[in-house]
Protein backbone atom coordinates (compact mmCIF):
# COMPACT_ATOMS: atom_id res chain seq x y z
CA UNK A 1 0.00 0.00 0.00
CA UNK A 2 1.16 3.42 -0.60
CA UNK A 3 1.22 6.07 1.62
CA UNK A 4 1.78 9.85 1.34
CA UNK A 5 2.39 12.53 3.28
CA UNK A 6 1.09 15.85 3.18
CA UNK A 7 2.94 18.30 5.44
CA UNK A 8 3.33 22.31 5.86
CA UNK A 9 -0.24 22.32 6.42
CA UNK A 10 -1.18 26.05 7.66
CA UNK A 11 -4.24 24.29 9.69
CA UNK A 12 -5.49 21.04 10.12
CA UNK A 13 -8.92 21.06 10.82
CA UNK A 14 -9.29 18.78 13.95
CA UNK A 15 -10.69 19.37 17.28
CA UNK A 16 -9.84 21.85 18.49
CA UNK A 17 -7.36 22.50 15.08
CA UNK A 18 -3.67 22.15 14.93
CA UNK A 19 -1.57 24.70 12.65
CA UNK A 20 1.86 23.83 11.59
CA UNK A 21 0.56 19.77 10.76
CA UNK A 22 1.04 17.34 8.73
CA UNK A 23 -0.93 14.06 8.10
CA UNK A 24 -0.28 10.95 6.13
CA UNK A 25 -2.35 8.62 4.17
CA UNK A 26 -2.14 4.63 3.37
CA UNK A 27 -4.37 3.52 0.35
CA UNK A 28 -7.78 5.20 1.16
CA UNK A 29 -7.44 6.05 4.93
CA UNK A 30 -5.97 8.76 7.58
CA UNK A 31 -3.37 6.68 9.00
CA UNK A 32 -1.38 9.32 10.73
CA UNK A 33 -1.92 13.00 12.08
CA UNK A 34 -0.31 15.58 14.08
CA UNK A 35 2.72 17.70 14.45
CA UNK A 36 4.68 18.57 10.92
CA UNK A 37 8.24 18.42 12.49
CA UNK A 38 6.79 14.69 14.04
CA UNK A 39 5.55 13.41 10.86
CA UNK A 40 6.68 9.48 9.84
CA UNK A 41 8.42 9.30 6.24
CA UNK A 42 5.85 8.33 3.77
CA UNK A 43 6.32 6.97 -0.08
CA UNK A 44 5.29 10.47 -1.85
CA UNK A 45 5.38 13.46 -0.13
CA UNK A 46 3.12 16.66 -1.07
CA UNK A 47 3.94 20.22 0.21
CA UNK A 48 1.31 22.51 0.95
CA UNK A 49 2.78 25.55 1.35
CA UNK A 50 0.34 26.68 4.76
CA UNK A 51 -3.05 25.78 3.11
CA UNK A 52 -5.62 24.61 5.23
CA UNK A 53 -6.84 21.35 5.34
CA UNK A 54 -10.76 20.34 6.12
CA UNK A 55 -12.55 17.23 5.93
CA UNK A 56 -14.64 17.10 2.52
CA UNK A 57 -17.83 17.97 2.57
CA UNK A 58 -20.37 15.74 3.53
CA UNK A 59 -24.00 17.14 1.37
CA UNK A 60 -26.33 14.92 2.84
CA UNK A 61 -29.53 16.55 0.61
CA UNK A 62 -29.34 17.16 -2.96
CA UNK A 63 -31.84 16.51 -6.60
CA UNK A 64 -29.67 16.30 -9.23
CA UNK A 65 -30.91 13.98 -11.36
CA UNK A 66 -33.44 16.32 -13.26
CA UNK A 67 -33.49 18.33 -16.95
CA UNK A 68 -34.11 21.61 -17.86
CA UNK A 69 -33.97 24.98 -16.62
CA UNK A 70 -35.94 26.93 -14.50
CA UNK A 71 -33.57 30.57 -14.41
CA UNK A 72 -37.09 32.23 -15.58
CA UNK A 73 -38.87 31.62 -12.13
CA UNK A 74 -35.78 32.10 -10.24
CA UNK A 75 -36.26 35.62 -11.87
CA UNK A 76 -40.07 36.11 -11.39
CA UNK A 77 -39.38 35.39 -7.69
CA UNK A 78 -36.64 38.28 -7.60
CA UNK A 79 -39.36 40.27 -8.99
CA UNK A 80 -41.30 39.29 -5.89
CA UNK A 81 -43.64 36.02 -6.93
CA UNK A 82 -42.97 33.64 -4.10
CA UNK A 83 -41.89 30.10 -4.32
CA UNK A 84 -44.30 27.21 -4.84
CA UNK A 85 -44.01 23.48 -4.74
CA UNK A 86 -45.83 23.28 -8.09
CA UNK A 87 -42.79 24.59 -10.00
CA UNK A 88 -41.08 21.02 -9.89
CA UNK A 89 -44.15 19.73 -12.03
CA UNK A 90 -41.79 21.71 -14.95
CA UNK A 91 -38.96 19.46 -13.99
CA UNK A 92 -41.16 16.80 -13.74
CA UNK A 93 -42.12 17.06 -18.08
CA UNK A 94 -38.73 17.78 -18.75
CA UNK A 95 -36.91 14.73 -17.25
CA UNK A 96 -39.39 12.65 -18.72
CA UNK A 97 -38.66 13.63 -21.99
CA UNK A 98 -34.57 13.10 -21.09
CA UNK A 99 -32.44 10.20 -22.16
CA UNK A 100 -31.02 8.32 -19.57
CA UNK A 101 -28.12 9.28 -21.24
CA UNK A 102 -28.76 13.12 -21.11
CA UNK A 103 -29.65 12.78 -17.17
CA UNK A 104 -26.51 11.08 -16.83
CA UNK A 105 -24.42 13.57 -18.67
CA UNK A 106 -26.04 16.29 -16.67
CA UNK A 107 -25.66 14.50 -13.61
CA UNK A 108 -22.06 13.58 -14.31
CA UNK A 109 -21.25 17.62 -14.47
CA UNK A 110 -23.16 18.84 -11.32
CA UNK A 111 -20.99 16.18 -9.75
CA UNK A 112 -17.88 17.50 -10.87
CA UNK A 113 -18.80 20.69 -9.81
CA UNK A 114 -19.52 19.88 -6.19
CA UNK A 115 -16.04 18.18 -6.37
CA UNK A 116 -14.08 20.93 -7.53
CA UNK A 117 -15.89 22.93 -4.80
CA UNK A 118 -14.92 20.05 -1.82
CA UNK A 119 -17.56 17.73 -1.56
CA UNK A 120 -16.72 14.37 -1.21
CA UNK A 121 -19.73 12.64 -0.32
CA UNK A 122 -23.32 13.69 -1.58
CA UNK A 123 -26.79 11.91 -1.56
CA UNK A 124 -29.04 12.71 -4.19
CA UNK A 125 -32.73 11.97 -5.25
CA UNK A 126 -35.54 11.11 -7.68
CA UNK A 127 -38.66 12.88 -7.40
CA UNK A 128 -38.58 14.52 -10.41
CA UNK A 129 -39.67 11.32 -12.80
CA UNK A 130 -43.08 10.40 -10.95
CA UNK A 131 -43.59 7.50 -12.97
CA UNK A 132 -42.75 3.72 -12.29
CA UNK A 133 -40.36 3.39 -15.07
CA UNK A 134 -38.73 7.12 -14.44
CA UNK A 135 -38.05 7.30 -10.77
CA UNK A 136 -36.22 3.82 -10.83
CA UNK A 137 -34.00 4.96 -13.77
CA UNK A 138 -33.53 8.11 -11.78
CA UNK A 139 -32.04 6.24 -8.89
CA UNK A 140 -30.44 4.05 -11.62
CA UNK A 141 -28.72 7.17 -12.86
CA UNK A 142 -27.82 8.26 -9.10
CA UNK A 143 -26.16 5.05 -8.34
CA UNK A 144 -23.76 5.59 -10.86
CA UNK A 145 -22.13 8.36 -8.76
CA UNK A 146 -23.31 7.50 -5.36
CA UNK A 147 -24.28 4.91 -2.83
CA UNK A 148 -26.35 7.63 -0.96
CA UNK A 149 -29.36 7.65 -3.00
CA UNK A 150 -33.22 8.46 -1.99
CA UNK A 151 -36.43 7.61 -3.46
CA UNK A 152 -38.46 10.23 -3.52
CA UNK A 153 -41.61 9.49 -5.59
CA UNK A 154 -43.63 11.15 -2.96
CA UNK A 155 -42.27 14.57 -4.26
CA UNK A 156 -45.35 16.11 -5.47
CA UNK A 157 -48.99 14.90 -6.95
CA UNK A 158 -48.05 14.67 -10.81
CA UNK A 159 -50.73 16.09 -13.13
CA UNK A 160 -52.07 12.58 -14.39
CA UNK A 161 -52.83 11.83 -10.42
CA UNK A 162 -54.01 15.68 -9.74
CA UNK A 163 -57.48 14.11 -8.88
CA UNK A 164 -56.52 11.39 -7.02
CA UNK A 165 -53.85 11.63 -4.47
CA UNK A 166 -54.72 8.44 -2.69
CA UNK A 167 -54.21 6.53 -5.78
CA UNK A 168 -50.84 8.50 -6.38
CA UNK A 169 -49.76 7.41 -2.90
CA UNK A 170 -50.70 3.56 -3.18
CA UNK A 171 -48.57 3.73 -6.57
CA UNK A 172 -45.65 5.41 -4.48
CA UNK A 173 -46.26 2.90 -1.76
CA UNK A 174 -46.76 -0.04 -4.32
CA UNK A 175 -45.49 -0.62 -7.75
CA UNK A 176 -42.68 2.50 -7.94
CA UNK A 177 -41.37 1.61 -4.34
CA UNK A 178 -40.99 -1.96 -5.48
CA UNK A 179 -39.30 -0.74 -9.29
CA UNK A 180 -36.97 1.84 -7.01
CA UNK A 181 -36.20 0.17 -4.07
CA UNK A 182 -33.12 -2.27 -5.56
CA UNK A 183 -31.30 1.41 -6.39
CA UNK A 184 -31.97 3.21 -3.53
CA UNK A 185 -30.84 3.11 0.35
CA UNK A 186 -33.26 5.85 1.71
CA UNK A 187 -36.60 6.92 1.15
CA UNK A 188 -38.03 10.65 1.39
CA UNK A 189 -41.35 12.55 1.71
CA UNK A 190 -42.11 16.43 0.72
CA UNK A 191 -44.59 16.60 3.75
CA UNK A 192 -45.88 20.51 2.92
CA UNK A 193 -48.68 22.11 2.35
CA UNK A 194 -48.78 21.56 -1.76
CA UNK A 195 -47.50 18.12 -1.67
CA UNK A 196 -48.56 15.33 1.01
CA UNK A 197 -49.55 15.88 4.15
CA UNK A 198 -48.37 14.31 7.48
CA UNK A 199 -50.31 10.42 7.09
CA UNK A 200 -49.39 10.76 3.86
CA UNK A 201 -45.61 11.12 4.41
CA UNK A 202 -46.05 8.69 7.70
CA UNK A 203 -47.63 5.99 5.21
CA UNK A 204 -44.75 6.40 2.12
CA UNK A 205 -41.91 6.01 5.24
CA UNK A 206 -43.39 2.90 7.02
CA UNK A 207 -43.51 1.46 3.36
CA UNK A 208 -40.25 2.17 2.50
CA UNK A 209 -39.51 1.10 6.03
CA UNK A 210 -40.81 -2.52 5.12
CA UNK A 211 -38.89 -2.47 2.02
CA UNK A 212 -35.70 -2.39 4.14
CA UNK A 213 -34.98 1.66 3.53
CA UNK A 214 -33.73 4.02 6.32
CA UNK A 215 -36.18 7.04 5.94
CA UNK A 216 -35.64 10.97 5.85
CA UNK A 217 -38.16 13.83 5.46
CA UNK A 218 -38.61 17.05 3.68
CA UNK A 219 -40.80 19.11 6.19
CA UNK A 220 -41.48 22.93 7.53
CA UNK A 221 -39.91 24.33 4.27
CA UNK A 222 -43.12 27.07 2.94
CA UNK A 223 -44.75 27.05 7.00
CA UNK A 224 -45.37 25.22 9.90
CA UNK A 225 -46.41 21.95 9.79
CA UNK A 226 -46.37 18.02 10.87
CA UNK A 227 -43.43 16.94 9.69
CA UNK A 228 -40.95 17.59 11.78
CA UNK A 229 -42.42 16.03 14.73
CA UNK A 230 -43.36 13.03 12.30
CA UNK A 231 -39.69 12.57 11.67
CA UNK A 232 -38.91 12.69 15.53
CA UNK A 233 -41.69 10.41 16.05
CA UNK A 234 -40.44 7.70 13.83
CA UNK A 235 -36.75 8.04 14.85
CA UNK A 236 -35.68 9.23 11.36
CA UNK A 237 -31.91 10.04 11.32
CA UNK A 238 -32.51 13.76 9.80
CA UNK A 239 -35.22 15.69 8.76
CA UNK A 240 -34.23 18.64 6.37
CA UNK A 241 -35.47 21.97 5.37
CA UNK A 242 -36.62 22.68 9.25
CA UNK A 243 -36.99 26.55 8.38
CA UNK A 244 -40.62 27.20 10.09
CA UNK A 245 -39.98 25.46 13.95
CA UNK A 246 -42.62 25.54 16.80
CA UNK A 247 -41.16 25.32 20.69
CA UNK A 248 -42.38 22.00 20.33
CA UNK A 249 -40.22 21.09 16.56
CA UNK A 250 -37.54 22.03 18.93
CA UNK A 251 -38.34 19.77 21.44
CA UNK A 252 -39.06 16.63 19.90
CA UNK A 253 -35.75 17.27 17.47
CA UNK A 254 -33.59 17.26 21.28
CA UNK A 255 -35.93 14.68 22.56
CA UNK A 256 -35.36 12.37 19.42
CA UNK A 257 -31.82 13.27 18.68
CA UNK A 258 -32.92 13.47 14.73
CA UNK A 259 -30.67 15.97 12.67
CA UNK A 260 -31.56 19.23 11.98
CA UNK A 261 -30.17 19.44 7.85
CA UNK A 262 -30.71 22.73 7.11
CA UNK A 263 -30.46 24.48 3.63
CA UNK A 264 -29.26 27.81 3.69
CA UNK A 265 -29.25 28.08 -0.22
CA UNK A 266 -33.05 27.32 -0.67
CA UNK A 267 -33.82 30.49 1.85
CA UNK A 268 -31.33 32.79 -0.31
CA UNK A 269 -33.01 31.21 -3.40
CA UNK A 270 -36.68 31.76 -2.29
CA UNK A 271 -36.16 34.59 0.12
CA UNK A 272 -37.56 32.54 2.96
CA UNK A 273 -36.82 33.59 6.57
CA UNK A 274 -33.60 31.96 7.57
CA UNK A 275 -34.24 28.99 9.92
CA UNK A 276 -32.15 30.02 13.32
CA UNK A 277 -29.21 27.62 13.95
CA UNK A 278 -27.69 29.16 16.81
CA UNK A 279 -31.14 28.54 18.82
CA UNK A 280 -31.50 25.06 17.91
CA UNK A 281 -27.60 24.17 19.09
CA UNK A 282 -28.22 26.16 22.12
CA UNK A 283 -31.12 23.85 22.32
CA UNK A 284 -29.36 20.57 22.04
CA UNK A 285 -30.41 19.60 18.41
CA UNK A 286 -27.77 18.28 16.41
CA UNK A 287 -27.29 20.44 12.98
CA UNK A 288 -26.07 19.40 9.60
CA UNK A 289 -25.64 22.01 6.55
CA UNK A 290 -26.63 20.54 2.76
CA UNK A 291 -26.76 22.47 -0.49
CA UNK A 292 -30.20 21.08 -1.37
CA UNK A 293 -28.82 21.90 -5.08
CA UNK A 294 -31.90 21.39 -7.11
CA UNK A 295 -33.53 23.74 -10.57
CA UNK A 296 -36.19 24.90 -8.76
CA UNK A 297 -35.68 26.43 -4.68
CA UNK A 298 -31.77 26.40 -4.88
CA UNK A 299 -29.83 25.54 -7.72
CA UNK A 300 -25.77 25.85 -6.42
CA UNK A 301 -23.86 22.24 -6.13
CA UNK A 302 -21.18 24.88 -3.37
CA UNK A 303 -21.03 24.01 -0.06
CA UNK A 304 -18.77 26.77 0.96
CA UNK A 305 -21.45 29.38 -0.05
CA UNK A 306 -24.15 27.36 2.31
CA UNK A 307 -21.26 27.58 4.54
CA UNK A 308 -20.88 31.37 4.33
CA UNK A 309 -24.77 31.62 5.23
CA UNK A 310 -24.89 29.99 7.80
CA UNK A 311 -22.66 31.93 9.67
CA UNK A 312 -23.95 35.46 7.82
CA UNK A 313 -27.74 34.50 8.73
CA UNK A 314 -27.82 31.99 10.97
CA UNK A 315 -25.70 32.38 14.01
CA UNK A 316 -23.18 29.75 13.46
CA UNK A 317 -19.57 30.79 14.15
CA UNK A 318 -17.12 29.38 11.01
CA UNK A 319 -16.17 26.60 12.94
CA UNK A 320 -19.65 24.97 13.64
CA UNK A 321 -20.91 25.59 10.15
CA UNK A 322 -17.94 23.75 9.18
CA UNK A 323 -18.98 21.10 11.57
CA UNK A 324 -22.03 20.81 10.16
CA UNK A 325 -20.93 20.34 6.49
CA UNK A 326 -18.89 17.58 7.01
CA UNK A 327 -19.78 15.41 10.23
CA UNK A 328 -23.62 16.81 10.50
CA UNK A 329 -23.79 15.49 6.92
CA UNK A 330 -21.88 12.38 7.60
CA UNK A 331 -24.22 11.98 10.72
CA UNK A 332 -27.40 12.66 8.68
CA UNK A 333 -26.54 9.70 6.47
CA UNK A 334 -25.49 8.00 9.23
CA UNK A 335 -21.60 7.23 7.66
CA UNK A 336 -19.40 6.78 10.57
CA UNK A 337 -15.95 6.23 8.76
CA UNK A 338 -15.89 10.10 7.32
CA UNK A 339 -16.85 13.69 8.45
CA UNK A 340 -13.81 14.41 10.74
CA UNK A 341 -10.37 13.71 10.14
CA UNK A 342 -8.53 10.91 12.53
CA UNK A 343 -6.94 8.12 11.77
CA UNK A 344 -8.54 5.24 10.75
CA UNK A 345 -11.30 7.48 8.58
CA UNK A 346 -11.32 7.52 5.17
CA UNK A 347 -8.99 9.93 3.68
CA UNK A 348 -11.33 12.53 2.37
CA UNK A 349 -9.64 16.20 2.19
CA UNK A 350 -10.43 19.48 0.67
CA UNK A 351 -7.28 21.71 0.61
CA UNK A 352 -8.17 25.48 0.92
CA UNK A 353 -5.95 27.99 -0.50
CA UNK A 354 -6.56 30.04 2.36
CA UNK A 355 -5.29 29.97 5.90
CA UNK A 356 -7.55 28.83 8.09
CA UNK A 357 -11.06 27.48 7.69
CA UNK A 358 -12.46 30.89 8.64
CA UNK A 359 -12.06 32.03 5.13
CA UNK A 360 -14.91 29.68 3.61
CA UNK A 361 -17.02 32.43 5.49
CA UNK A 362 -14.49 35.79 5.76
CA UNK A 363 -14.33 35.14 1.63
CA UNK A 364 -17.56 34.38 0.12
CA UNK A 365 -18.05 33.73 -3.32
CA UNK A 366 -14.39 33.08 -3.89
CA UNK A 367 -13.33 29.55 -4.86
CA UNK A 368 -10.74 28.41 -2.60
CA UNK A 369 -11.00 24.85 -2.91
CA UNK A 370 -8.39 23.78 -4.84
CA UNK A 371 -8.45 20.30 -4.05
CA UNK A 372 -10.16 17.74 -3.07
CA UNK A 373 -9.32 14.38 -2.26
CA UNK A 374 -11.58 11.41 -1.96
CA UNK A 375 -10.58 7.92 -0.70
CA UNK A 376 -6.46 9.15 -0.74
CA UNK A 377 -6.59 10.17 -3.74
CA UNK A 378 -6.91 13.66 -5.63
CA UNK A 379 -9.70 14.33 -8.11
O1 LIG B 1 -35.94 20.58 -1.47
N1 LIG B 1 -38.94 20.83 -1.25
C1 LIG B 1 -39.06 20.12 -2.21
N2 LIG B 1 -38.17 19.88 -3.13
C2 LIG B 1 -37.08 20.71 -3.46
C3 LIG B 1 -37.44 21.73 -4.46
C4 LIG B 1 -37.79 21.15 -5.71
C5 LIG B 1 -38.05 22.10 -6.82
O2 LIG B 1 -38.49 23.25 -6.62
O3 LIG B 1 -37.80 21.62 -7.92
C6 LIG B 1 -36.49 21.35 -2.24
O4 LIG B 1 -36.54 22.54 -2.04
FE1 LIG C 1 -34.85 19.00 -1.15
Amino acid sequence: MTSTVLTNIGELFTDPPTSHAALVIEGDTIAWLGPAAEAPAADAQVDLGGRAVLPGFVDSHSHLVFAGDRAPEFAARMAGESYAAGGIRTTVAATRAATDEQLTAHLARLVEEMRGQGTTTFETKSGYGLTVLDEARSLAVARLFTEETTFLGAHVVPPEYADDAAGYVALVTGAMLEAAAPHARWIDAFCETGAFDGDQARAVLEAGKAKGLRGRLHANQLGPGPGVRLAAELGLVAVDHCTYLEDADIDALRDSGTIATLLPGVEFSTRQPYPDARRLLDAGVRVAIASDCNPGSCFTSSMPFCIALAVREMGLTPTEALRAATLGGAEALDLHDRGVLAPGKRADLVVLDAPSHVHLAYRPGVPLAVQTWIGGRPV
